[in-house]
């Protein structure tokens, strides 16, 4: 038997496995780098504001997307309750994603909108005063913090050289726009944008 030749020789062996993978490994990614699906951005999708982008990195330093997904799979139950599923080219200015797959609290892909503004200041205070059986942590002090400023420019320069098209007035423009700003106005503009690029096709 060819077969038992390979089985007895650990080299060869360990040469054709790469070989395999190596094959599996290029069929399943090049395509990807060639499809403008996943690597365009749909119609109308902007880079965040200075505000909004703070208030990501808050979203990702309490950990919110630990118990937090972004991400609806294209199943109808998914979209019966979340809204349209989440496409690929959603996400092409996110670095880095924050799609996750383990949802203690709901589905925020497409919460924008969904509530007033008021709604989430009021839940993220403390969330029993508005979901009584809700188990999500207060996160009091955002509305305490200050942003600190003197970084956003850079975090936009940033993100514009790996290709977000911030222009040089979004950066120039960029600390005075959050300048005295609590943490909570940054999260909840986060908040109220996520999805919104698609959710009026639902
Ligand atoms: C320990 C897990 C946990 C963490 C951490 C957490 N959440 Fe939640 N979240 C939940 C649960 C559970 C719910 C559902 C109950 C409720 O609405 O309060 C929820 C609900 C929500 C909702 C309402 C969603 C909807 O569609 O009704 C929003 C918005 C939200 N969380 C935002 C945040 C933000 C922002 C953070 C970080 C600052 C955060 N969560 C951190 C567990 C969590």
């Amino acid at each position: 038997m060819k077969h038992e030749v390979i089985e007895k020789n650990v080299s060869l062996m360990i040469i054709l496995t790469i070989v395999a993978i190596s094959f599996g490994t290029l069929v399943e990614l090049v395509p990807l780098i060639f499809s403008k699906q996943v690597s365009e951005p749909v119609d109308g999708l902007k880079p965040l504001t200075a505000l909004q982008l703070e208030g990501r990195d808050i979203y990702i330093r309490e950990g919110c997307n630990t118990c937090h997904s972004q991400m609806i799979r294209a199943l109808r139950a998914e979209s019966e309750r979340y809204g349209h599923y989440s496409v690929a080219g959603e996400f092409v200015y996110d670095r880095p994603f924050l799609w996750g797959s383990k949802r203690t609290g709901p589905d925020l892909a497409r919460v924008g909108g969904r509530y007033s503004d008021d709604w989430h200041r009021a839940h993220l205070m403390n969330p029993r005063d508005v979901v009584p059986e809700s188990n999500m942590p207060a996160f009091p002090w955002l509305f305490e913090n200050t942003i600190d400023s003197s970084v956003t420019p850079k975090k936009l320069a940033t993100l514009q050289a790996l290709g977000v098209p911030y222009t040089q007035a979004d950066i120039d423009g960029a600390a005075a726009s959050v300048e005295g700003k609590k943490e909570i106005d940054a999260v909840v503009a986060y908040l109220q944008n996520l999805g919104t690029v698609l959710s009026e096709k639902r």
